[in-house]
């Protein structure tokens, strides 16, 4: 798929990542929701060097990245029918599912769990390395706890500054936000992490009831620790502007900043970013960390951002802001 890769990336460039993964060395790599910190899934030592240089707690799960189902049944020891349908509808793509793990996988990937995320990525890039690696890649999102994950390499050189891994320069993400994080729960799929993949479209390929987990009380070993509530945050206060507030607005400053849906906003003293302007939620969502960025380095003291209508991807960007806000336990609303 073309439009997935802004750049080419050389087979040397492949070779040479897949060279230092098997070296037990970390990468970065491009997928097509955000880029990836990448690891041997198998190697403990690799994985445990990909929480240190997030600043990752180690109750907090990473995500394992397969190319085929081959690769899926070395990780996971059981996939019920009701999944083979979602890996039929939307493998390779944005969609993670947590199954149960086998007791080969080190244990520091799954933190402990008796479950492991695993989804199969779409972007060509990720599948080559995935190929040439020939096993599952560990990997979460390549920013440090808690930050904005990134959707560019220059995103990437500015989280991790002179301690970055190589990274596979592919451009820009093409979804923008994570993938939808789902566990198979009584007859049906519970999101754990909405994302790039709807629940809408979850239950039209499955018919089966799909459902947002709702807010739950914080305990010291989080299921799905993206869910904490504050996460995907700037370094700058983020204030969420609720429908409606255009026409009752705050009393904003000359050093706010503004992370507006679509356009039409006017008299407003700080810097503006659109996020798209036609309107369309899926253009949204690709700009959604880069534009978050930038208002983060512009010198902002308070970052504002409009919430955005609720209906596809619509509920992971919303889920996004709120969480940038500290607000963010009850995703989907
Ligand atoms: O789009 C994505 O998913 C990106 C790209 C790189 O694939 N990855 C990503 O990984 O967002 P990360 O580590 O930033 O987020 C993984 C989330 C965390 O919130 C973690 O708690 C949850 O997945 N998770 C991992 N294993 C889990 C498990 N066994 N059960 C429930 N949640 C789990
Ligand atoms: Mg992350």
């Amino acid at each position: 798929m073309k439009w997935l890769v802004a750049k080419r990336v050389s087979q040397i460039r492949i070779l040479e990542a897949a060279r230092v993964l098997r070296a037990g060395g970390l990468v970065v790599m491009p997928t097509e929701t955000v880029y990836g910190l990448a690891a041997d899934a198998f190697d403990p030592c690799a994985v445990r060097r990909v929480f240190e240089l997030k600043g990752r707690p180690s109750f907090d799960p990473l995500i394992v990245h397969v190319l085929d189902t081959a690769q899926l049944v070395t990780v996971a020891r059981a996939v019920p029918a009701s999944v083979r349908r979602l890996i039929d509808a939307f493998w390779p793509g944005p969609l993670t599912l947590v199954l149960p793990r086998r007791a080969a996988l080190p244990a520091g990937v799954t933190a402990g769990l008796a479950t492991v995320a695993v989804r199969m990525p779409r972007h060509p890039v990720a599948r080559r390395l995935l190929r040439a690696f020939g096993g599952p890649i560990a990997a979460p999102s390549a920013n440090r706890f808690g930050r904005i994950s990134p959707t560019s390499a220059a995103a990437v050189q500015k989280e991790f500054g002179a301690d970055t891994p190589p990274v596979l320069d592919a451009g820009p993400c093409f979804h923008g936000v994570e993938s939808t994080i789902v566990r198979p729960s009584r007859g049906g799929f519970e999101i754990l992490r909405p994302g790039a993949v709807t629940d809408a479209q979850i239950a039209r390929a499955t018919g089966r009831r799909v459902w947002l987990r709702g807010p739950r009380p914080p305990t010291a070993h989080p299921e799905a620790p993206g869910l904490l509530r504050q996460h995907y945050a700037p370094s700058r206060p983020v204030r969420i502007l609720r429908p409606g507030w255009r026409s009752s607005p705050p009393r904003f400053r000359g050093r706010d900043a503004l992370l507006a849906f679509r356009e039409g906003i006017e008299c407003f003293p700080g810097v503006v970013r659109v996020l798209s302007r036609r309107g369309s939620l899926r253009e949204a969502a690709r700009n959604l960390y880069r534009l978050l960025r930038q208002l983060d380095e512009s010198g902002a003291r308070r970052i504002f951002v409009e919430e955005v209508p609720a209906g596809g991807v619509g509920s992971a960007i919303n889920d996004r802001l709120r969480r940038a806000a500290g607000v963010g336990d009850r995703p989907g609303g």
